[in-house]
């Protein structure tokens, strides 16, 4: 097991549904240890690629996104979620749905922070359905930007995202990926990486 997945199983915890809950180390308290850990272990699998941004979608990937960022040494600009329809013709803007929450949300980047012919990797805590992604990944496109690869910390790998993400052509490097988790016997199949 590498150091992700070691943590979850040491303090994730499985709800019915097929929820983890990683809230007392990744994405609500945050073990700054890991943090670093998590991006020095992106600067190494993507080391073969030119970054010139960090992208990620508020509120979770922020932190993670922004110890990947400082690894790279390049800025990081997030998403913004926003309730808003009239976003003025200064922002790129995604329409997101999350089937977690059941709500849809169009996110925002301003276009003074994303040009055309930048190198962008996209970070988020979980891939699960890939809205996010995919959002991210739209906006990315319409500035003009090349989507180098997408870092994930933990890939849900029995939803539909990581598929549809990879089918699309893009490069998804997840530390964990877990194929199927199970609340009552409290247990975690991590697919097998190199
Ligand atoms: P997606 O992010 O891949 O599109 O999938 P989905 O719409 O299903 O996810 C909606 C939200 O729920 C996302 O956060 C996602 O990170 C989170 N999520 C999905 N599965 C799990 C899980 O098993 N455990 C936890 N802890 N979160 C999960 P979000 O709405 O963008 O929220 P936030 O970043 O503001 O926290």
């Amino acid at each position: 097991m590498n150091f992700i997945e070691e943590r979850i199983v040491k303090d994730g915890i499985i709800k019915s549904g097929n929820v983890l809950k990683v809230d007392s180390f990744l994405n609500h308290q945050m073990d700054i240890n890991l943090m670093e850990e998590i991006g020095r272990e992106f600067k190494r699998r993507f080391s073969d690629v030119c970054v010139s941004k960090v992208m990620t979608i508020e509120a979770s990937g922020i932190g993670i996104a922004a110890f990947v960022a400082k690894e790279f040494g390049v800025p990081l600009v997030f998403a913004k979620k926003s309730k808003s329809i009239n976003v003025d013709g200064e922002m790129f803007v995604a329409e997101v749905e999350s089937f977690t929450h059941k709500n849809k949300n169009q996110v925002i980047v301003s276009k003074k922070f994303l040009h055309e012919g930048e190198h962008i990797l996209i970070i988020d805590d979980f891939l699960a359905n890939g809205c996010a992604l995919q959002g991210l990944i739209s906006i990315a496109e319409s500035a003009g930007a090349k989507v180098e690869g997408c870092g994930i910390v933990i890939e849900k790998g029995f939803q539909i995202g990581g598929r549809v993400i990879r089918n699309m052509g893009y490069r998804v490097e997840s530390l964990a990926i877990i194929d199927a988790m199970d609340a009552e016997a409290g247990t975690i199949d991590f697919r097998a990486q190199d």
